[in-house]
């Protein structure tokens, strides 16, 4: 039957969306599956039921797309779908409160505060120490994201991340190895450790550069790995994520992990991680978008 692999949306992160989709697109129909682009903020998804859609292949990365409103469609439309559900893509979109579970349930995580126009600058440098990372809670690809290097920065990063987001969080900085960490129909695929230029995996280093280093395999002992990837299927069970996802961590040299993320609707492009992480485990772009179709549920 036909396949709606829906892409663009409205969010900051429409241009990677229309990356993902695209190339989502191309290698379904390359392999005979009847895929059609439906781009939400053109369209509205009611007439995927008409026009004879039985399944949706999500692509759509941020707000209205990722945050459980278009699964929430799906599931009234009765359309099976890729990925996570509403609750766990709502939650998941929610940097804040992604941390709040985890942290209830044990699971590492850097230390945190909500800022707002009352919050005390010298108290959260204080409390948190230099360097700070600035997020909007409810974004991807580093949008709106500024890494606070001086005091005097912390206000401003903040101003920044509020044109993105009403909700702000202030996360601690640490130093450690970059990792990513996806998943696939509840099992972990191989770690990716990211080497981006002096630190900076920034929207820029993510998709338009190619002086970004990415190992996979990510050079663990395979007990390490191994133990880093039952964190990471904890972190998505607790979230209540299916199908596929990625979470992002940092590991300190000591061998300390910390959860920094969870992305429900993670980035298909031909720089993206998920397909990296696939390739090293056996399974080609089209493989991996097969299988993330075959998973597709109500
Ligand atoms: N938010 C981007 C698409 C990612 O996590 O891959
Ligand atoms: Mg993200």
């Amino acid at each position: 039957g036909k396949v709606a692999v829906l892409l663009g949306g409205t969010s900051a992160e429409r241009e990677v969306s229309l990356m993902s989709g695209g190339a989502v697109l191309a290698a379904l129909r390359a392999a005979g599956v009847d895929a059609h682009g439906f781009d939400p903020a053109e369209l509205d998804l009611h007439i995927l039921k008409e026009q004879g859609f039985v399944r949706a292949f999500i692509t759509l990365h941020g707000r209205g797309g990722e945050d459980g409103t278009v699964q929430g469609m799906l599931e009234l439309l009765k359309i099976p779908y890729t990925g996570s559900g509403v609750m766990a893509s709502a939650l998941a979109m929610d940097k804040w409160r992604t941390k709040m579970v985890w942290a209830a349930c044990g699971l590492p995580t850097p230390r945190y505060a909500i800022l707002n126009v009352d919050t005390d600058w010298d108290a959260v440098v204080a409390d948190l120490g230099l360097p700070i990372f600035v997020k909007p809670v409810h974004e991807g690809s580093s949008m709106g994201a500024t890494k606070v290097t001086e005091a005097g920065q912390l206000k401003a990063a903040w101003e920044l991340a509020a044109r993105f987001d009403d909700l702000v969080i202030a996360e601690e900085f640490i130093s450690g190895a970059e990792l990513t960490a996806p998943f696939l129909q509840e099992r972990a695929l191989p770690l990716i450790r990211i080497e981006a230029p002096g630190g900076n995996y920034d929207y820029q280093h993510k998709y338009f550069t190619d002086d970004t280093r990415y190992l996979c395999p990510c050079g663990l002992p395979p007990a390490q790995e191994q133990a880093l990837q039952a964190l990471i299927m904890k972190s998505a069970q607790v979230l209540g994520c299916r199908g596929w996802g990625r979470a992002d961590l940092i590991l300190t040299e000591d061998g300390r992990p910390y959860l920094l993320e969870m992305n429900t609707s993670p980035g298909m492009t031909g720089h993206s991680l998920v397909p990296m992480a696939a390739r090293v485990a056996g399974m080609d772009f089209t493989q991996l978008c097969l299988a993330i179709l075959e998973d597709a549920r109500l």
